[in-house]
């Protein structure tokens, strides 16, 4: 979409509106995620700072072939697709079981999924691939007959960037398409020393401060704001009562940004938006969200230094 054809009803614009209109004004994370961002966020999973990506690929590569071997699932369903690199770790997993595997990705972009699916398709020959677009947060979109059992993932620790009713939510729905059998495997960053959690979000090279900074190109040329980028600021703290990290932007100095159909937003010296939290767990914290969403807590496979986990649940639906 471009800025001519934001119109004064649109989605994003009510969103936006919505969010900037607060006390502490805020945007939603998914806003990060156009080409560019999604680009950034790739260079930052790279960074030495960023422990949560090659922490969790280490964990998927030892943990995977016993857990898929005794799971036996024959399609994969990732919510959120993330880089083929994790999930091919999770399919090369299953396809070493010798039984045909299906892969459904979910996100929200068709663009990614195309990508996605054509990478695999060519890379993973004898995988099934068969991409759904769906806003997670909303639904999953899924077809209704898949091989089964069912794997559902949920990996990188995106859970984090909700607020905790909308992924207990998620699991819920989650949850309501689980059948006998089927799995769910959520990778999630733990709480852990304060440094090295905000090491990994004020990277020494800037590039979560571009990251950051992306979500005002966003509104710039999706609505037509007339954010200058330099007059924000990018911070990220740990905010140790509600265990997460946030990200926000702070304005440099007192200004007045436009958007069209929108008006004109004042900003004092020091204000800020926030642009995304990411929240900490602990096992006792992914216990009680997993039952709040009616499912079970099966295994808890841990990291030590640095803290994260992979957690495996199932539904409590059919105990009961
Ligand atoms: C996608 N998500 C899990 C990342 C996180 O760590 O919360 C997004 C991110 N934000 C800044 N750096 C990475």
């Amino acid at each position: 979409m471009t800025a001519a054809a934001a119109r004064p009803q649109s989605p994003l614009l009510e969103e936006v509106r919505d969010g900037l209109s607060r006390p502490q004004k805020e945007l939603s994370p998914t806003l990060f995620y156009d080409r560019r961002g999604s680009e950034l966020f790739e260079a930052i999973t790279r960074l030495p700072e960023y422990y949560l990506t090659r922490t969790e690929r280490a964990m998927l590569a030892t943990r995977m072939p016993s857990v898929i071997a005794r799971l036996a699932p024959r399609t994969l369903v990732e919510l959120g697709a993330g880089s083929a690199a994790k999930t091919r770790l999770v399919l090369d997993a299953m396809r070493a079981t010798g039984e045909p595997a299906t892969y459904v990705p979910v996100d929200v972009s068709a663009e990614f999924l195309r990508e996605t699916a054509a990478a695999l398709g060519t890379e993973l020959p004898g995988v099934r691939v068969v991409p759904v677009v769906a806003d997670i947060s909303v639904g999953l979109g899924l077809p209704r007959a898949m091989p089964r059992p069912v794997l559902f993932a949920f990996l990188g620790s995106t859970i984090g960037n909700f607020e905790e009713d909308a992924a207990i939510a998620l699991l819920r729905r989650v949850r309501a398409a689980m059948c006998p059998g089927d799995h769910f495997l959520l990778g999630v960053d733990l709480q852990k020393d304060v440094r090295v959690i905000e090491a990994a979000y004020n990277d020494a090279a800037g590039v979560t401060a571009e990251f950051n900074r992306n979500v005002l190109r966003v509104l710039k040329r999706e609505l037509g704001a007339d954010f200058d980028e330099r007059d924000f600021a990018h911070r990220a703290t740990y905010n140790p009562m509600a265990h997460r990290i946030e990200m926000h932007l702070i304005a440099r100095r007192a200004l007045d940004v436009h958007i069209p159909h929108i008006g004109t937003l004042p900003f004092r010296t020091g204000e800020s938006i926030r642009t995304e939290i990411s929240c900490k767990y602990d096992r006792a914290r992914v216990q009680r969200i997993f039952s709040e969403a009616g499912l079970r807590l099966d295994e808890w496979i841990a990291n030590d230094d640095p803290a994260y986990a992979l957690a495996i649940g199932s539904s409590d639906a059919w105990r009961r």
